[in-house]
């Protein structure tokens, strides 16, 4: 099957109808092929997205929510189709892949109830008979630039709160998994959205994504991903004057307390370390454990680890599913066997799984903790996004929290206690966008703005009572019925 970009509401081929294939990550096997976009491709969808601004912008804002709760209600609809195929080209198991499909379901209809509030303000004047208002107003085209991690949740999280914003929309999504955004074009076809408010053009950052960075049209960026890329988008736009939305790396550290149940405690690493192959930008993969119970605390984690099923996602066993490509699997390779030569020994993992089981020829690494690792060490402090954990000790709640905060990203970090003051303690001390007590570093949920501080992010949130603001600019508006000229920069 080859599918084609979703532009101006028809399905279009690229003008140099040169393709890519979608590898499902667990067999190795060819999926589908998509359109290998040029930059022209980019350029043309840009133009009918700044086209359909003015009519979307002049839509109101309740009807623009009504059509994006029947999106909605669609994707509710097709929550199973979609979680068995997002499996298929990005490899985490099912459970998993329903849970992000349901992000999607969730910010859709979260998003549409926006329609019908959009509040602004409302303030008082220092003058007679003057009122000064303030409203949210879409910003024009906006690009959406989407990771393969969480393939139909996170474009969700930027598309819906700026469609309902009146907002129009071109999309690229991750070239690893652009069928969950082709599908996503397909669903708010179906709900009725006019043609060209939502654009897809599917193909490779140099070729299809800087096109939409340079774009003049392209009034905002909106970018999660790698901070690598990141940074590009971040000079890229700053160099045209363009606003931009940045969500990127993370290395995240649980936090576990001496009188901390440990058993908890245990189910959360595992759970924030190994559930998605470690490749949530949330993930845990550092651990720091009150000296005394490390012993027990490491003997269950390495006991629970052990007992993860790895493999293909679409059968109900497994756990643990295959990295999204070779090259990220050649990245967790490149760092393990690199601590290896440092001296350090996995108390469990440490190998490439050529084939964990029939059918299976994907790129499979297995859940990998290390132990006794310094802060500073790289397994501690670079973001390797995959199933490896680094576990140290601390003596004192303040050594904790330092531990926690050295490394330059921001984004989540969780404690296990039951002590209420250092609890409240850790969340006010803990230099992160996400704080967790006694739950993993995973699974914000969309009613929560989503963001990282420090090396992270730019000070946007996604999701959450911020993600309109995320896409709006205000307007002051003031109305003088005094019949008189009155002055308010002046002593009155
Ligand atoms: C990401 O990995 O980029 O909080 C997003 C979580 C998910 C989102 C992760 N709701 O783990």
């Amino acid at each position: 099957m080859i599918y084609k970009n979703y532009v101006g509401g028809v399905w279009m081929e690229g003008v140099t109808k040169k393709t890519f294939q979608n590898i499902n990550p667990a067999t190795g096997k060819v999926l589908s092929e998509f359109q290998d976009s040029a930059p022209i491709d980019v350029d043309t969808a840009v133009g009918i997205a700044h086209d359909a601004f003015r009519m979307w912008k002049n839509t109101p804002a309740p009807k623009r929510g009504e059509i994006l709760y029947k999106a909605a209600e669609l994707l509710l609809r097709d929550k199973e189709c979609i979680a068995g195929q997002m499996t298929q080209e990005m490899g985490k198991p099912l459970s998993e892949t329903r849970g992000d499909v349901q992000e999607a379901i969730d910010m859709a209809y979260y998003a549409a109830g926006e329609g019908r509030r959009m509040a602004g303000e409302v303030v008082p004047s220092e003058l007679e008979n003057k009122w000064c208002m303030s409203r949210k107003e879409p910003i024009g085209v906006i690009g959406a630039i989407t990771p393969w991690n969480f393939p139909i949740a996170i474009p969700s999280w930027k598309s819906f709160p700026a469609l309902v914003a009146g907002n129009t929309m071109v999309i690229k999504p991750a070239e690893d998994t652009p069928w969950s955004v082709i599908k996503l074009a397909e669903i708010f076809h179906e709900a009725g959205l006019p043609a060209g408010v939502f654009n897809v053009v599917t193909g490779y950052g140099v070729t299809a994504g800087m096109p939409l960075l340079v774009n003049p049209k392209v009034k905002m960026i909106s970018f999660t991903g790698s901070t690598a890329t990141g940074k590009i988008v971040a000079t890229t736009c700053a160099s045209m004057m363009k606003p931009y939305s940045l969500e990127m790396g993370g290395k995240n550290g649980i936090v576990v307390m001496e009188d901390a149940d440990i058993d908890l405690a245990v189910e959360g690493v595992v759970w924030g370390a190994f559930g998605t192959t470690g490749q949530r930008c949330t993930a845990c993969s550092r651990v720091m454990v009150h000296e005394d119970i490390h012993e027990e605390f490491i003997a269950k984690l390495v006991a629970k680890t052990k007992t993860l099923s790895i493999g293909d996602g679409t059968k109900d066993k497994t756990d643990v599913g295959p990295l999204i490509n070779e090259k990220a699997l050649n990245k967790v390779i490149k760092y393990v066997e690199q601590a290896k030569i440092n001296g350090h020994t996995p108390l469990v993992g440490g190998n490439h799984i050529r084939q964990p089981n029939e059918d299976c020829s994907g790129w499979f690494y297995e859940p990998t903790i290390f132990d006794n690792i310094d802060i500073n060490d790289e397994l501690m402090q670079e973001e390797i996004f995959g199933p490896v954990v680094a576990v140290t000790t601390f003596e004192n709640i303040n050594e904790a929290i330092w531990m926690v905060n050295n490394t330059e990203y921001g984004l989540s970090a969780a404690v296990y206690t039951n002590d209420v003051n250092f609890a409240f303690r850790a969340l006010n001390e803990i230099e992160t966008g996400l704080c967790y007590i006694n739950a993993s570093t995973i699974g914000a949920e969309i009613q929560l703005p989503f963001g990282g501080i420090k090396g992270t992010g730019n000070g946007h949130r996604d999701a959450g009572s911020s993600m309109i603001d995320n896409c709006t600019e205000w307007k002051s508006c003031m109305v003088d019925y005094s019949g008189k000229v009155q002055k308010a920069q002046i002593d009155h």
